[in-house]
């Protein structure tokens, strides 16, 4: 019997691929740079399972034309690049990579916090540029951290562990999300608010929430004009969730005081993107879950979900 075919958009560790070689056939995009459309079409057609990272589309076009399809497995959690709807229409798994990211995501989106509202990234360029002439009163003075207020929208996983580095760090912590999360708020002793609320009275602010229909755009004038001028804002969910044009002016005005982002609309962002003309922006390439073994786990989930489809079982984690 021949074995199924598996197209994989990215190199992984060799090992996950060996894992996957003992059910399917696999085929690996041998470049660090996304699959063109054409080739992934073209691959799609005689794939019976694909293994995709955010920066591949996957829509009606292509599950059209992948007739033999049975699992989409995308090594991220967000899986805002493909279209679910169709692909439960045509019966087609997906599967994404929750958990195993929660905890390396955390830690950066706090690490984010901190740089951008201490100016840690500023400062750093400031001593290379030869700025550093004397200890002075307000020399790179930033926003406090310890005992601030700390806003998260959209309080999953991710938001949880956050807050739990937060109660760390003494803050009150708010969250807006969907659904109130009563476990949360007898555990971490976090409070539920309404989103306008939580704007304005949030020192910082942390955007977590999925790229959905809904939270497109989410936070846009109306909302950036609620936040305190000292208010720090944080993305580390999906640039799309961000009117960035609004931010831009927000911050050059200063109408808010700085900004961490390690998401954009456009990904990579072009180098002269205003927002990366600001001093009081801290910008990252999307490296919310990059570290070494969290990026393992990612790939190793989502080939186990392939594995498990593919000899007849249940996905392990299915959108
Ligand atoms: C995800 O998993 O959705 C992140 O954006 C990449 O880790």
């Amino acid at each position: 019997m021949t074995k199924p075919f598996v197209y994989m958009t990215r190199q992984v560790a060799v090992e996950i691929v060996a894992a996957l070689e003992e059910v399917a056939e696999v085929e690996v995009w041998p470049e660090d740079r996304p699959v063109p459309r054409e080739v992934l079409l073209q691959k799609a057609e005689q794939a019976d399972g694909l293994f995709v990272l955010l920066t591949d589309t996957i829509d009606e076009e292509l599950l059209n034309r992948a007739k033999r399809l049975r699992i989409v497995a995308n090594m991220a959690v967000g899986y805002d690049n493909i279209d679910v709807r169709a692909a439960k229409q045509k019966g087609v798994i997906v599967t994404n990579t929750p958990d195993v990211l929660t905890e390396a995501t955390a830690d950066l989106a706090f690490a984010l916090l901190m740089a951008t509202g201490r100016r840690l990234i500023e400062a750093n360029r400031f001593l290379h540029s030869g700025g550093w002439q004397t200890w002075s009163p307000y020399l790179m003075a930033g926003q406090s951290v310890y005992g601030a207020t700390l806003g998260i929208i959209g309080m999953g996983r991710i938001g949880e562990a956050v807050a739990r580095r937060a109660k760390g760090f003494d803050m009150n912590v708010l969250y807006h999300n969907r659904r109130p999360r009563p476990i949360a708020e007898q555990t971490l002793g976090v409070r539920f608010c309404e989103l306008d609320e939580l704007l304005r009275t949030s020192d910082y602010v942390l955007l977590l929430t999925p790229l959905t229909p809904e939270t497109r755009g989410l936070i846009g004038e109306r909302e950036l004009s609620l936040m305190k001028p000292t208010a720090v804002f944080l993305n580390v969910s999906r640039g799309g969730t961000v009117d960035e044009e609004a931010l831009y002016r927000a911050l050059k005005e200063k109408r808010i005081w700085a900004a961490g982002l390690d998401v954009f609309a456009q990904e990579p962002v072009p180098v002269d993107h205003p927002l990366l003309s600001l001093p009081n922006v801290v910008a990252l390439p999307h490296i919310g879950s990059a570290t070494y073994e969290t990026r393992d786990r990612m790939a190793r989930l989502a080939a186990e979900n392939l594995i498990a489809v593919l000899s007849g079982k249940e996905p392990i984690t299915p959108v």
